[in-house]
């Protein structure tokens, strides 16, 4: 007993998890711990019978390459708010039992912000040992440089951009590409700028449609006869700037999403037929890219070093490029594009137009 390590994936997937959880195993399996695989995020272990799962080397095999988590996952699974016909129950104290009964030490927990919170409350709440691995395609993490899952996102979006490009050409359309980023705009920044984007619209710059619409008429006098515009989930117009967050989400919901937005607040002011796709989680399905599923390893493989040592209530992350870690508190602060970064103001330098 004592040498039993669980692992979980909560919150929405990630191309990568699956690597992680190979990486977990090889390494941790190394150390001499058994690992058991907890199923649908915090579920399996409040569910009759238990959802868990064998995680030895022969389970783990085959899963670097693989999208989403053999684990399953959830966004509806806090223990400390259990949805329940008559209102949220507390099932925290019988998921800390469940731990102990299945003679578990501790948890790896893999997740975004969420997720962290509820492990945070299970920590200094219920005494559950845990080690965290962060995970969000939206790479909106401060304390981490990057997180897996994010670069195959981008590479999707962008391939997806090159596409729209000869298809908006031949119609000479203005071609507008919702990417995702509910509330940061890492993904339609990057995508935007590797697919060449004309017009980039994120949550943190909301955007003047005139200026917008100026910039694409200056294109097309300049003979260039299709414009290509991405859009992130959460970009919203200066006009919507004031909207409190909930007002945003029932706007966004309304109209159809952000790119719908900006088609019809375009569409006025520009002569050009318009078109709107939607990529939606496409980005999040399928294969981890190369430079993803490395990363992955290593947040996988150090996560086992952390365990080893005993290091409850730490996070891998990537800090100027090194793997190391912090406190999960830490983690959960998030990070919105620097409006005036480097990497925008670039963007800015080759000509793209942010509307702001
Ligand atoms: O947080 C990651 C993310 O991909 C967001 O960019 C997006 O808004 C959201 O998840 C979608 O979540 P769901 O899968 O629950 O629709």
């Amino acid at each position: 007993m004592g040498r039993r390590i669980g692992i979980l994936t909560g919150g929405g997937d990630a191309p990568g998890l699956n690597a992680v959880i190979r990486a977990f195993v090889k390494r941790a399996t190394g150390f001499g711990f058994e690992v058991v695989g907890v199923e649908e995020s915090f579920n399996g272990l409040l569910e009759t019978p238990r959802g868990l799962c064998r995680l030895d080397g022969a389970e783990a095999r085959g899963l670097l390459h693989r999208g989403g988590t053999v684990l399953g996952t959830t966004n509806n699974g806090d223990p400390f708010a259990w949805p329940r016909p008559m209102g949220p129950e507390d099932r925290s104290a019988e998921l800390a039992a469940a731990i102990e009964a299945e003679g578990i030490e501790g948890l790896v927990v893999l997740g975004g912000d969420g997720t962290m919170k509820i492990a945070l409350r299970l920590m200094h709440e219920r005494g559950v040992k845990i080690i965290g691995v962060p995970k969000t395609i939206d790479n909106d993490l401060s304390a981490t440089d990057v997180t897996f899952g994010f670069q195959t996102a981008v590479d999707i979006a962008s391939e997806a951009l090159d596409r729209l490009h000869t298809t908006g050409e031949s119609h000479r359309r203005v071609m507008l590409l919702e990417v995702m980023g509910r509330d940061v705009g890492h993904i339609a920044l990057s995508a935007g700028i590797a697919g060449g984007a004309d017009v980039i619209l994120i949550p943190e710059i909301p955007y003047d449609p005139e200026q917008v619409a100026a910039s694409i008429r200056a294109r097309y006098a300049r003979g260039r006869r299709f414009a290509i515009v991405v859009v992130a989930e959460g970009a919203l117009p200066a006009s919507d700037a004031a909207l409190s967050p909930e007002r945003r989400k029932k706007r966004l919901r309304a109209a159809g999403g952000a790119a719908n937005i900006a088609m019809a607040q375009l569409e006025g002011r520009l002569p050009h037929e318009m078109r709107v796709s939607v990529l939606g989680h496409v980005q999040r399905g399928g294969s981890p890219t190369a430079s993803d599923r490395i990363l992955a390893t290593r947040f996988g493989a150090h996560a086992a070093q952390l365990v080893s040592e005993q290091r409850w209530g730490e996070i891998v992350v990537l800090q100027r490029g090194l793997i190391t870690s912090v406190p999960i508190a830490d983690a959960a602060v998030t990070r919105a594009v620097d409006i005036d970064g480097e990497l925008t103001r670039t963007a800015r330098a080759v000509g793209v137009e942010f509307g702001g």
